[in-house]
């Protein structure tokens, strides 16, 4: 079953819509063709209740105030990319210096501030397919770039997203969704206690901007090893440095033995819930942000709800961050006549 419903005006005038998506699973998912945002993902938990689990807001206002990216598309170029300019086969592009001397998350005006076109198709597993032309040269990137982004709710309960890109001119795209999961419920604050998996033994190491420095670092034994499950915050405040820099993880975990193949990567559990979230992607990479910048004092949630610093997970599926400045990490060029194509399942189960 898909129900649209009017979700306000952008600043521009342009009417947008949020899309709720509902099976016989039990998940259920509240999505705006602003941004492609996850406004809301019900999910039931030990005791049959339903749990809305990603941070948003009540409406496009807030999406429109807020700087957490919450819940949306984010392109055409996830994370940063070092004094905001790249050079391509000889030419060098100047991008929008959005986050102090870089650029991030797409630029001034990234995907998750445009308005998609949008397509319901209803059934056993009911999608929404939303489409964007980002034209030659917006935010400073070239090549005219079609994007198509699914999702679809899965009928063993989980939501999939599937990104689908193409090109007219070399250019460089790294897509990525920036839901921040609670699995106790986006309201229910620290996520501390939730156990976190990531088939990672190595990790980008980034100096104090957050940019990456080239160097690849091993995880095992370290603050950041998520090999074995773990609670999310047992090792916060055992590196001082994780701290001074990003104030809880903020890292590009690498998946071990890449393939190409969607497949398990990571997990989140909670035992308050019973909720799992198993992650499968056939992306090399996952950006770990534990919503170190929440602020509660910054635009509430649904319901009035405060935001909460580390109280959700971002699980930004992707390749490495500023990959155009290293000839070494995985390519993020796509060339016209190439299909960026690239799958992340977010799947639950009940633990009881
Ligand atoms: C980045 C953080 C940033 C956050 C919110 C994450 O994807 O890794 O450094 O603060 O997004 O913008």
């Amino acid at each position: 079953m898909i129900k649209q419903e009017p979700f306000g005006k952008t600043p521009e005038g342009s009417a947008v819509y949020a899309y709720t998506l509902e099976n016989d699973s039990g998940v259920r998912a509240k999505i705006t063709n602003f941004g492609g945002i996850i406004i809301s993902l019900w999910v039931r938990d030990k005791n049959g209740e339903s749990r809305d689990v990603v941070c948003g807001f009540d409406d496009l206002d807030g999406y429109c105030k807020a700087d957490g990216y919450q819940g949306a598309l984010i392109g055409r170029v996830t994370n940063r990319i070092s004094g905001a300019s790249f050079h391509l086969d000889g030419t060098e592009y100047t991008l929008c210096p959005n986050f102090g001397s870089f650029s991030a998350h797409g630029g001034k005006i990234g995907f998750n501030r445009r308005v998609w076109g949008a397509r319901a198709i209803d059934g056993a597993e009911p999608a929404l397919i939303l489409t964007y032309v980002s034209p030659d040269m917006e935010e400073g990137y070239p090549g005219t770039v079609v994007v198509t982004v699914t999702y679809r709710l899965l009928a063993v309960g989980g939501l999939s997203i599937h990104y689908a890109a193409y090109t007219d001119k070399k250019t460089i795209f790294n897509m990525t969704n920036h839901a921040y999961f609670n699995l106790d419920g986006y309201d229910s604050g620290s996520i501390r206690d939730q156990i976190m998996w990531i088939d990672a033994d190595t990790m980008n190491e980034h100096d104090a901007d957050m940019i990456p420095t080239g160097k690849i670092l091993p995880v095992r034994g370290t603050p950041y090893d998520f090999t074995t499950p773990k609670a999310v915050g047992r090792d916060f405040d055992s590196d001082p440095e994780m701290e001074k820099q990003a104030g809880g993880y903020d890292n590009n975990y690498i998946f071990n033995g890449y393939d190409g193949q969607l497949r398990l990567r990571a997990s989140l559990y909670s035992p308050a819930s019973g909720i799992e979230m198993q992650v499968h992607t056939n992306q090399p990479c996952i950006g770990i942000y534990t919503a170190n910048m929440l602020n509660p004092d910054d635009v509430p949630f649904k319901g009035g709800v405060r935001q909460a610093r580390r109280g959700a997970v971002c699980f930004e599926t992707q390749k490495m961050p500023d990959a155009v400045h290293h000839p070494d990490f995985t390519d993020t060029t796509l060339s016209p006549g190439e299909c960026y194509d690239y799958t992340t399942v977010f799947q639950f189960e009940v633990k009881k």
